[in-house]
């Protein structure tokens, strides 16, 4: 138990990312990006799969080069099975299988959403939550609210029931003509605009599940309106749609977090998930803190995107209970948080 090397493996997505931890502490957390997805608006599964194939052993060999550690010194592999692409979580699946055979280690197969909430308990310069705490999760595939009640044991409060909050930013950067993925580009851009200057539909759901797809529509028709009487509007109105838009979309998710924390009465709020390095979403959360009383912990940017770390502190806790995965573990696209 002393010497736990935990190699972590994570492809759902777009990223091949692969992390060497000691306990909790990173030793290598490696990534490599996947530009193709950029021309086609979106991530493409089929290139997504290939890119996998193609970025994980050189991934895999820069993570071992980087952490000083050797296939032989591993004490275990895991991978995430579940939920992703799932072109793009065999590549990774296979992968772990392989490896964990060939050097006969034991193998972790983790829930990408957990994974994500457990990014907090990395060891860093920041506590981790004390327990329990409320988890937003924001990323491109999921939208969540979650009370961490323990570590493995989580109680759903609410999540999107159409696109997820990055899926709102991405969509609404594709309606104006920017890149994939258009998420920091409208941060960036909203740094110079007036956050107050449009204002967009909000749902209005009772629970603490969340809709962005109204937004989006909004959003196009407006566009699309003023873009008839002046073919220059979006050019020339950027800054303000970015941050009247960005400040939209944290409102509605910040709505829900006070109405969980009125609900449970937990005052420690967690952020998880690509959308979490947004700087509006972290200036407000951290007014909306400092106004109510509450604790608020945001990982670092490498361990809020999709990275292998997170995977791997998911299987060393995994390790520390003996939940091992066989070698006919199944991948799969869509599996819940709290089954
Ligand atoms: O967690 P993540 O890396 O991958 C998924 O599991 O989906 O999240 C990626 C998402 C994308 O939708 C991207 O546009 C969004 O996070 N994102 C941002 C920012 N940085 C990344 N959205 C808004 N502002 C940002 N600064
Ligand atoms: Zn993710």
């Amino acid at each position: 138990m002393n010497d736990l090397y935990i190699l972590g493996i994570e492809s759902s997505c777009d990223d091949t990312s692969i992390a060497v931890l000691y306990r909790r502490k990173v030793l290598a957390n490696v990534t490599a990006n996947q530009e193709i997805h950029a021309q086609y608006g979106g991530v493409v599964p089929e290139w997504a799969s290939r890119a996998h194939q193609q970025n994980m052993v050189p991934t895999l060999q820069a993570a071992l080069q980087q952490s000083g550690v050797s296939l032989e010194q591993l004490s275990a592999v895991s991978f995430t099975a579940s939920p992703g692409l799932l072109g793009s979580l065999l590549v990774g699946a296979s992968f772990a299988k392989s490896l964990a055979m060939a050097r006969n280690l034991p193998l972790l197969a983790v829930n990408h959403l957990e994974a994500h909430i457990l990014a907090h308990f990395i060891e860093g310069p920041q506590a981790a939550p004390d327990l329990p705490f409320l988890c937003l999760t924001v990323s491109g595939g999921h939208t969540q609210i979650v009370l961490v009640e323990d570590i493995g044991q989580y109680r759903l409060l609410g999540e999107t029931i159409d696109d997820a909050a990055g899926e709102a930013f991405d969509k609404a950067a594709k309606i104006m003509g920017l890149p994939y993925p258009g998420g920091p580009l409208i941060d960036q851009y909203a740094r110079e605009g007036d956050p107050f200057r449009f204002s967009f539909s909000k749902p209005s759901i009772p629970d603490l599940n969340y809709s962005f797809s109204g937004l989006k529509t909004s959003f196009l028709y407006f566009l699309q309106k003023q873009v008839k009487e002046n073919p220059d509007f979006i050019a020339q109105h950027l800054a303000d749609l970015c941050a009247s838009l960005q400040r939209t979309i944290v409102e509605i998710l910040l709505e829900k977090v006070r109405e969980a924390v009125r609900q449970t009465g937990v005052k420690r709020v967690a952020l998880a998930g690509g959308v979490s390095a947004n700087s509006a979403l972290r200036q407000m959360l951290l007014q909306t803190a400092a106004e109510q009383d509450w604790r608020v912990h945001i990982p670092p940017p490498a361990y809020c995107t999709d990275n292998g770390a997170m995977i791997a502190i998911t299987g060393y806790y995994q390790y520390l209970r003996g939940d091992f995965a066989t070698l006919e573990h199944p991948v799969k696209a869509r599996e819940p948080l709290v089954s």
